[in-house]
């Protein structure tokens, strides 16, 4: 119920102060308003994704489930045993996001991405199929859902991905040494203060100009209302775009410092 309040709190907020295209005055963030966030053709990609995720919540069958973030705690379904379904409705990025997500990776074009909190694999999808000459890595702690996902993407072609296994705090250093260059990173899973700003700071190491940070849920619970606006006062990111649901967060040198609240 306290999350619940917070997070209807923190939306009236949002909404309240959340910008139109007639008040943003940044060139580079009008383009993003215009061709990213409100760029509603519908490519034919969405429509694979679309599948996978009508067939993850057509499944019944239960999955071993581990969770080592926050959402441990906080929903019914915390139990050892999960319903596919279950976690394909609760836990994965919603239609309207991930087709941003698509939109945004299509736009920029990043060579590597990486995403911790893989799940059954929808958002990795939209990633993979944006960029098909990129790579995506994208680490998970419950093994199920790991296999689950590793399964469809082999079934679906997605030869793009590499899933690690294991959890972020033993993983990220090694996957980011690994990673060619760290163009994109969606950071969604752990959704509590200190592993985000952890996970924020290992991944400041490997960036350039040019990367993009996703966090999602940064309103999601008081923790990651104060870790995305610690993550919005730090001198080393130019530009900040609240969305409510997803923050994004540019290094681009030319860019004025500025924080954003965008209507989505
Ligand atoms: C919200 S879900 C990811 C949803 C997925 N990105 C999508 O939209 O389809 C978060 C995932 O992160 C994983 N996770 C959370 N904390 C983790 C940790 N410390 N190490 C590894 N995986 C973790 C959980 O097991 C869960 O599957």
């Amino acid at each position: 119920m306290k999350r619940q309040i917070e997070v209807l709190v923190g939306y009236l907020k949002y909404n309240f102060k959340a910008q139109s295209k007639y008040r943003v005055h940044s060139p580079f963030v009008f383009d993003f308003y215009k061709n990213i966030l409100k760029n509603d053709q519908s490519y034919p990609q969405y429509r694979l994704v679309n599948k996978y995720r009508k067939e993850l919540i057509s499944q019944s069958r239960f999955i071993k489930r581990k969770d080592l973030g926050s959402r441990a705690k906080s929903y019914a379904y915390d139990q050892r045993f999960v319903r596919v379904k279950d976690i394909a409705r609760r836990s994965s990025v919603s239609v309207k996001n991930g087709e941003f997500l698509y939109r945004l990776t299509q736009k920029y074009q990043p060579t590597n991405i990486l995403e911790l909190g893989t799940s059954l694999g929808i958002s990795t999808m939209y990633f993979a199929l944006a960029v098909p000459q990129g790579h995506v890595f994208t680490i998970e702690g419950c093994i199920d859902s790991a296999n689950l996902a590793k399964a469809n993407f082999d079934h679906y072609g997605l030869k793009n991905i590499t899933l690690i296994t294991g959890n972020f705090n033993d993983k990220l250093a090694s996957v980011l040494h690994q990673m060619p260059s760290v163009d994109l990173v969606f950071f969604d899973g752990n959704h509590k203060k200190e592993p985000t700003l952890s996970y924020f700071e290992q991944c400041l190491q490997h960036i350039h100009p040019d990367t993009v940070f996703i966090f999602d849920d940064i309103h999601w619970s008081s923790e990651m209302h104060e870790a995305w606006n610690i993550i919005c006062k730090d001198p080393r990111i130019k530009v900040s775009i609240d969305l409510f649901q997803m923050g994004i967060v540019f290094f681009k040198e030319e860019l004025s410092q500025e924080n954003f609240r965008l209507r989505f």
